[in-house]
């Protein structure tokens, strides 16, 4: 009986460490050219690393720069699965644009606050469509 559920709760881990399990890639950047990636999944490396900038700004108290056109791409490039292309996936993109505008307007007093949300965004849609990174993108969040 406790072993069912502990199979069951491992099978569970193995299907939400996706979209893909970070092993895997691993294996996958061996075996065929990086650029063979979809634009979407490229496109949200260059936004972790945006972020990650965004982060130390935000951290110094410095102006931060503008990533909002960059970033409204993901609502057109190609992603691995096309399946994600839902109309929620794109009200999601629209929230995360929204939140990131914003935090590039904020008043000072306001900017941490709105850094948060902006990751949390991040971490609403990949709770929906890509589970796999959120571990990642919660080490952007400013403890
Ligand atoms: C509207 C939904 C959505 C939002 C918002 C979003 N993501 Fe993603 N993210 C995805 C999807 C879907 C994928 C899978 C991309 C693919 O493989 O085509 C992904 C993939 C990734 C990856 C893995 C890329 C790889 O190496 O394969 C990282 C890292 C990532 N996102 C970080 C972020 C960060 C940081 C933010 C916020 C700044 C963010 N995402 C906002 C949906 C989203």
């Amino acid at each position: 009986m406790h072993k069912t559920f502990f199979r069951v709760f491992l099978f569970s881990i193995f299907l939400f460490a996706g979209c893909k399990p970070e092993n895997q890639k691993e294996q996958l950047k061996v075996q065929r050219f990086p650029n063979e990636d979809a634009p979407l999944a490229l496109l949200m490396r260059e936004m972790f690393e945006d972020l990650e900038e965004v982060k130390v700004a935000v951290g110094n108290g410095e102006r931060i720069k503008s990533y909002v056109e960059k970033h409204r791409n993901l609502l057109e490039v190609k992603p691995t699965d096309p399946k994600v292309k839902t109309p929620i996936f794109h009200m999601m993109g629209e929230a995360y644009l929204e939140s990131l505008a914003n935090l590039e307007e904020s008043p000072l007093e306001l900017v941490k606050a709105n850094y948060q949300t902006v990751i949390n965004t991040c971490i609403g849609c990949h709770q929906q469509y890509c589970p796999g990174p959120v571990k990642r993108i919660q080490q952007l969040e400013i403890d």
